[in-house]
């Protein structure tokens, strides 16, 4: 079984949010006054999510991305991470955290059977981390990211959120990280998720950030591969690790989008910038899956061939990240 959208694309990935709940409040993904928190009724227990899973994997999902908010700040996620990768017929079940509990969870997480993370890191500066995240401590993640690594998982990838004027004097520090290390650092274009009028001197498109980095070192491209995410990777010459852009502004990839969302509620959404949205809570918790599996399939049918940003600009991109996980 394989769900086709109506662009011809294949949809093998869904990205589900185990909570809406984060450790961290990052200036891009949370206003300052803090948003509205799911009630814990809200929120999908996990017997509900693990039906979800199934149900999208018997559709022809094939990777599941857990994300948040921040998933590891759920408890009990680590054994329903374990059931989902009994799943017949999923192959990847991926994780995307700020790293901060990454210490005390990654071995769990890998003997779980999770086979990658992504590890969001918008700094290496101690204080500008700080600044950034709202008080965060830059010590756990770079402790987290070692822990992955002791636990056997493969070099992570580092998501860098480029906001200029913020962080975008770091691009090169970001660059030459993995010059030392195996790891893939991805330059991440800002998107206008929170109607952020500083977001116009802010934005910083992929073009420019590849140009800088360019400019500094020889980058050779590289193929992606099939699951691959939305990035479009380098290696500089001779490096252990590699360099992706990712460009959602600029919008290069949706016409090979491979995925749908789900937040923590149940709001599933065929694209991360669309206003249209299908609560599925009511039929995860009763027992006819073939009525779940006909929606589902609803939602590929229907998902838009691409977002509307660049015509529609910033007014209409309010989301909160921190319920759909981005
Ligand atoms: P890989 O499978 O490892 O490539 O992961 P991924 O890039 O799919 O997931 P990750 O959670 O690391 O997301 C990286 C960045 O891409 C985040 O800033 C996401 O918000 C953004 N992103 C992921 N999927 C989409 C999408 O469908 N549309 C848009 N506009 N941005 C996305
Ligand atoms: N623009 C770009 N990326 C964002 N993320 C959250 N908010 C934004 C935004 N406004 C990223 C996080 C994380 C991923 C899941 O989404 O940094 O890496
Ligand atoms: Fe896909 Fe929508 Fe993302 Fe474009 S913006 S890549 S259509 S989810």
């Amino acid at each position: 079984m394989e769900m086709i959208d109506g662009y011809g694309r294949r949809i093998n990935y869904l990205r589900l949010s185990v909570t809406d709940r984060c450790n961290l409040r990052c200036r891009y993904c949370m206003p300052a006054d803090g948003v509205a928190k799911l009630d814990h009724q809200e929120v999908l227990s996990y017997e509900e999510l693990y039906r979800m899973a199934f149900a999208s994997v018997a559709c022809g999902i094939r990777k599941i991305r857990i994300t948040g908010g921040e998933p590891l700040v759920r408890k009990g996620l680590v054994p329903f991470l374990k059931r989902l990768t009994e799943i017949k017929g999923l192959r990847e079940l991926v994780l995307t955290t700020n790293g901060i509990l990454l210490q005390e969870l990654a071995l769990p997480l890998r003997q779980a059977g999770v086979a990658r993370l992504n590890v969001s890191l918008d700094s290496l500066d101690p204080e500008n981390f700080s600044r950034i995240t709202r008080g965060g401590d830059l010590s756990r993640v770079l402790a987290g990211i070692e822990a992955a690594e002791r636990a056997g998982f493969p070099p992570v990838k580092i998501n860098m959120v480029v906001m200029r004027g913020v962080n975008d004097h770091e691009i090169l520090d970001f660059a030459a990280l993995t010059r030392k290390k195996a790891c893939t650092v991805r330059f991440i274009e800002y998107m206008p998720t929170l109607r952020d009028e500083d977001w116009d001197v802010q934005s910083m498109p992929g073009a420019e950030i590849l140009q800088q980095i360019a400019q500094q070192y020889p980058l050779l491209p590289l193929v992606s591969g099939e699951m691959a995410g939305p990035a479009r990777n380098f290696r500089i010459e001779g490096a252990p690790g590699a360099i992706g852009i990712i460009t959602p502004v600029s919008g290069h990839f949706c016409e090979s989008c491979n995925r749908i969302r789900m937040s923590a509620s149940g709001q599933v959404r065929g694209c991360l910038f669309s206003n249209r949205s299908v609560n599925l809570k009511a039929l995860l918790g009763y027992g006819d899956s073939g009525l779940l599996r006909q929606t589902l399939r609803r939602i590929v049918r229907e998902k838009p061939g691409q977002h509307r940003l660049a015509e529609e600009g910033v007014q209409t991109a309010s989301i909160a990240m921190s319920r759909i996980g981005g």
